[in-house]
């Protein structure tokens, strides 16, 4: 089986991560998939901090093993959010949208791993000079928020830019695609997508089906003008926020159109005017499973294709 890095750093067992979900991720799932060996990750994003607390308590009632919560650091609780992370030890925080320098200290002195996602090899650089412990590098295949690079030309830019072990993030949900990533010099993979349509996974009925039945070519990206792109599936919001953005609307307005319409597809079931939030990899998610499942498919997938490889290239 596959060990890496990044299995060492994190104590545990395949060095999958399952990414922090704004309205979606809660303490169910990121228990399943660390007691299924991989670290499950808690979404700080989107919740109070007395929300937070319990879905950590829940995870924590739920497992033993080593689990994470992502932190939003441009969130206005971000303080809060990064407190309860403190008082409750979580074992490994990820984070988005800021710098977490000025935090560092107060997580070593807990034994806290931080990780920060990243989309440039610059950004990644400064990471490490903070004193962060790993990398998520995404590239723009992903589902949500995405930056510019995709994941085949920004792994190997990071693996170069950094001695920290570096994660790979985007369009991975596939043995073949994890084996794309360790030969790119990556120590591990986060998802996203794959594991909405986890069994495990509390996202509205609606919304898991609409994933299981999507083809890759519904995915659309909006936000391109305003700075803010977003990967999601094509619906009568994406077809409205298209009409406005490109008539020239603005920026206020289309901001305005986007505000809370993760949660409105993501708890409501609103798959029309709310925001289906999903990777290019959709077209590969067609079954629901439980995420052992998942987890065991891309491992073994994975170690599948480098002998394979071996086997076609080695002497
Ligand atoms: C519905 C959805 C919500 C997401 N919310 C967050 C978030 O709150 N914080 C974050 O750092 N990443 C977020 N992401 C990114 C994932 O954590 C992960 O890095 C990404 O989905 C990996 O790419 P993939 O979708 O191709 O697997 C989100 C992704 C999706 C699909």
């Amino acid at each position: 089986m596959i060990k890496t890095k990044i299995c060492e750093l994190l104590g545990i067992e395949y060095p999958v991560l399952q990414g922090g979900m704004a309205w979606i991720a809660d303490g169910e799932l990121a228990a399943a998939v660390s007691n299924a060996g991989g670290l499950g990750i808690i979404a700080g994003g989107n919740r109070s901090a007395d929300e937070l607390r319990k879905e950590i308590r829940k995870c924590k009632d739920l497992t033993d093993k080593p689990f994470g919560v992502n932190i939003m650091l441009m969130m206005p609780n971000a303080e809060e959010i990064i407190q309860v992370c403190l008082d409750e030890k979580v074992p490994v925080v990820t984070t988005g949208a800021g710098n977490p320098g000025k935090y560092i200290p107060a997580f070593k002195e807990k034994g806290i791993k931080v990780i920060p996602v990243v989309a440039s090899d610059a950004l990644a650089k400064r990471m490490e000079r903070i004193g962060c412990d790993a990398v998520i590098a995404e590239g723009m295949e992903a589902g949500g928020h995405i930056g510019k690079l995709t994941t085949m030309v920004l792994i190997p830019a990071i693996v170069k830019a950094v001695s920290i072990p570096v994660i790979a993030a985007g369009g991975i949900a596939l043995g073949e695609q994890a084996a794309a990533a360790f030969a790119l010099g990556a120590e591990g993979i986060q998802m996203g997508t794959r594991f909405l349509a986890a069994k495990e996974c509390n996202v509205h009925p609606k919304y898991k089906e609409k994933i299981l039945k999507a083809r890759f070519n519904q995915v659309t990206v909006t936000g391109l003008t305003t700075g803010h792109p977003v990967r999601l599936i094509e619906n009568k919001l994406t077809k409205k926020f298209e009409e406005l953005e490109f008539s020239g609307a603005p920026k206020e307005q289309l901001e305005e159109l986007g505000r809370g319409r993760l949660r409105l597809a993501a708890e409501q079931g609103d798959i029309e005017w709310g925001s289906v939030m999903v990777g290019q990899v959709v077209g590969y998610v067609n079954k629901e499973e439980t995420v052992e499942e998942i987890i065991k498919d891309i491992m073994e997938g994975a170690e599948r294709t480098l002998k394979a490889l071996c086997d076609r290239f080695g002497k």
